[in-house]
């Protein structure tokens, strides 16, 4: 018997402290017209007061576990997907695991930048369908302000924070990843990286006196790679799940640029009305995008049960990534603690 791993709640979080374009041109040579027109950005969340990359992975995760109708003691494995982890050791995993109470788990992170979450939702997938795990916390959390430089305006304007979680649980119904593309091309990392802070160049005194702590970025370059990579790769991943455009209702891409998604659109045939867009109010927030327009959508009511949605994602490595997901909740669920089966109520 086939084993998927349904998407049985979702949720997603960002900073309280939202920053304009209007605010941004006062640090850099930039204005609100050049950002809007360019990108579709018309604010971001940025972390402040104590907040962190597993403060917004908590408060996601917390949402998403409380719409699957699972406790703690429920989850068996915790995955984070992130660039930016709260500290170098331990995983951020372990802490979001920790903060949640979540005792009975494994906890790791991985790390794919952009394409994280879907590539952690492969990953996750993967555990369930061997057995390794039942019901996983998989959150995709990034804090991209914290490498990004506030002088440079190639990129400051183009980043956010944020963070986006969903429950997978086995079933034997087909719902969740039905399948998935993922690639990289680890020989073009100097397109976009943060070359300092690692065991390769340590942030010494004189390296924190140059720029290469930050994130660097060839935008125009990133630009046309990342709409042939996310085509092919949708492509491929709609072939692989033995389906065509015309199976997928909605395309939620990685939201880094509106001109990268509407040329997406153009390439693949797709009306763009067909693209769940919402770039311009948290701007690029890293693996976090895809599960934060998860959740909007599925709010507004953009993504119901039965439909089938393509992913697709592109981002520092070089990694991109694509993946077909039925959304919807089985009728039958396993059962969470201290009941014997549960019901699927409204999604
Ligand atoms: O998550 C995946 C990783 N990231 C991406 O997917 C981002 C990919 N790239 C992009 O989104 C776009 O390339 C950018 C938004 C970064 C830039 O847009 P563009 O249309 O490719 O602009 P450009 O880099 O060709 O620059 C055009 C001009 C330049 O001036 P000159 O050389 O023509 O005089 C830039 O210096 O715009 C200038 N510019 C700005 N002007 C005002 C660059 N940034 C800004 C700015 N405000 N913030």
């Amino acid at each position: 018997m086939a084993l998927y791993a349904a998407i049985v709640g979702w949720g997603m979080s960002v900073p309280t402290r939202v920053v304009t374009n209007a605010e941004l041109s006062t640090l850099v040579d930039t204005s609100d017209e050049w950002i809007q027109s360019r990108t579709g950005i018309r604010e971001r969340h940025i972390i402040s007061n104590g907040e962190s990359t597993s403060t917004l992975a908590v408060a996601a995760s917390r949402d998403a576990m409380a719409m699957a109708g699972v406790t703690a003691a429920d989850i068996d494995m915790v995955i984070v997907a992130t660039f930016t982890p709260d500290r170098p050791l331990p995983a951020t995993a372990c802490r979001v695991q920790a903060a949640l109470g979540i005792t009975n788990a494994a906890a790791f992170d991985i790390a794919a930048a952009c394409s994280g979450f879907v590539y952690g939702l492969t990953v996750a997938t993967s555990l369930i369908q061997t057995g390794a795990a039942k019901r996983i916390l998989f959150c995709a959390t990034d804090v991209v302000s914290h490498f990004v430089n506030w002088t440079d305006r190639n990129t400051c304007v183009l980043f956010g924070d944020g963070a986006g979680a969903v429950i997978l649980e086995a079933t034997d119904q087909p719902y969740g990843l039905l399948s998935s593309d993922l690639g990289a091309a680890g020989d073009r990392e100097e397109l976009l990286m943060v070359e300092a802070g690692g065991t390769c160049l340590p942030l010494t005194p004189d390296v924190l006196a140059t720029d290469k702590r930050f994130l660097t970025m060839n935008g125009r370059e990133i630009f046309k790679l990342a709409v042939r990579a996310m085509e092919v790769s949708s492509l491929a991943a709609l072939q692989k799940a033995n389906l065509s455009l015309a199976d997928i209702a909605v395309v939620v891409p990685h939201q880094a640029n509106r001109r990268i998604i509407e040329a997406i659109a153009e390439r693949m045939a797709v009306p763009i009305q067909q693209f769940y867009i919402n770039v311009e109010r948290y701007g690029n927030t890293s693996a976090a995008t895809i599960p934060m327009a998860l959740t909007e959508a599925a709010a507004e009511g953009v993504i119901q049960h039965d439909t089938n949605i393509l992913l697709t994602a592109f981002g520092g490595g070089l990694t991109w990534a694509s993946a077909v997901v039925r959304w919807g909740v089985p009728v039958q669920r396993l059962p969470v603690h201290g009941q014997a089966k549960t019901e699927r109520s409204a999604e």
